[in-house]
């Protein structure tokens, strides 16, 4: 073996596949098992991926740059990695991958998005989500059921969507108002209902980073027609799901690909078994998976779980000044 002038026996000089080997090599030492597993296999293809693009100097500092951005817009009230997880795919196949560690077959799940918020008011079945009345009404109504078909009285329901102009709340109101969302629970049978706007397609956020990743690669940035569910009773995995709009025009072409055919829906004006007659109305049964204890379906998190809202002591101003 040869020996340098600064002595560094064992060394080798590295070329373009083995400092793959050499940086696997030494992270191998890793104690924890899952952190050493994940590292390793993204290091292996972070570095062909540099080679299958042949990566230049100016283009990765480009993308530390993309990536130092998406950071700072990052706020409690907007999640800029969380869009680009889903922009890129990610986010819908960590939720494909985790839908096949259920127990049971529960209705498909989609994506929980950046505009999810803890904390939504709590309000009676038959009640609007609405602070301000919509134009037009729609209602939705079903049963939670388990995955044999039984109900599961109690289930708990959070709803969330965007306004008739495709706003959602913080986006129009800011982050001191909550709109256009709520809390439910189901009742002895499991029946729910409640009352809203049709929702409308929009744009993922285009202002940030992202966006304009979005927008650089020619896509419309669009999502279709969507109402956001979170659903939860004790014993079941949480379903975090989405019904979309058949007529949007963005049906076949979701910018976060959260789109399954079981969550395409339309409303009927003529449903009989509809609680509350005439209103254009949507029926879906929710189906939920048995699950251990503490397991959770939630693939995202309310932003300010993330970055936490920084609380200004009220003497914080006298004493600066
Ligand atoms: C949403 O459906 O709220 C959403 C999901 C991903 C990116 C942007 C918005
Ligand atoms: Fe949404």
């Amino acid at each position: 073996m040869k020996t340098n002038e600064q002595g560094s026996a064992g060394m080798q000089d590295l070329d373009e596949f083995t400092v793959t080997e050499a940086a696997v090599a030494q992270m191998r030492a890793t104690p924890e098992p899952r952190l050493r597993e994940i590292m390793d296999a993204a290091v292996r293809h972070l570095h062909a991926f540099a080679r299958e693009v042949n990566l230049t100097p100016d283009e990765w500092l480009a993308g530390i740059g993309f990536l130092t951005e998406v950071g700072h817009a990052c706020t409690p009230y907007r999640q800029e990695f969380i869009l680009l997880s889903d922009v890129l795919g990610v986010s819908a196949l960590v939720n494909l991958l985790h839908d096949k560690t259920a127990a049971e077959k529960p209705t498909d799940t989609s994506l929980l998005g950046p505009f999810y918020r803890d904390g939504a008011p709590e309000l009676a079945l038959g009640d609007s989500i609405c602070r301000t009345p919509p134009a037009r009404e729609l209602l939705f109504h079903g049963r939670i059921l388990d995955a044999s078909g039984r109900p599961v009285p109690g289930a708990r329901i959070q709803v969330w969507q965007t306004d008739e102009s495709g706003l959602y709340d913080l986006q129009s109101a800011g982050p001191d108002m909550m709109d256009m969302r709520g809390n439910f629970t189901a009742d002895g049978s499991g029946n729910y209902h409640f009352r809203t706007a049709p929702a409308q397609d929009y744009p993922v956020p285009l202002d940030g980073p992202v966006g304009r990743l979005v927008m650089r690669q020619g896509r419309h940035g669009h999502r279709p027609a969507h109402f956001h569910f979170l659903i939860a009773a004790p014993g079941h995995r949480e379903l975090v799901t989405a019904l979309y709009l058949a007529d949007s025009p963005h049906i076949g072409s979701d910018t976060v690909f959260g789109v399954a055919r079981s969550l395409i829906v339309t409303p009927t004006n003529n449903d009989p078994g509809a609680p509350l007659p005439g209103l254009p109305s949507v029926r879906y049964d929710f189906r939920l998976s048995r699950a251990a204890a503490g397991e959770s379906g939630r693939v995202g998190a309310d932003p300010a779980r993330i970055v936490p809202v920084q609380v200004v002591p009220s003497n914080a101003v006298s004493a600066a000044g």
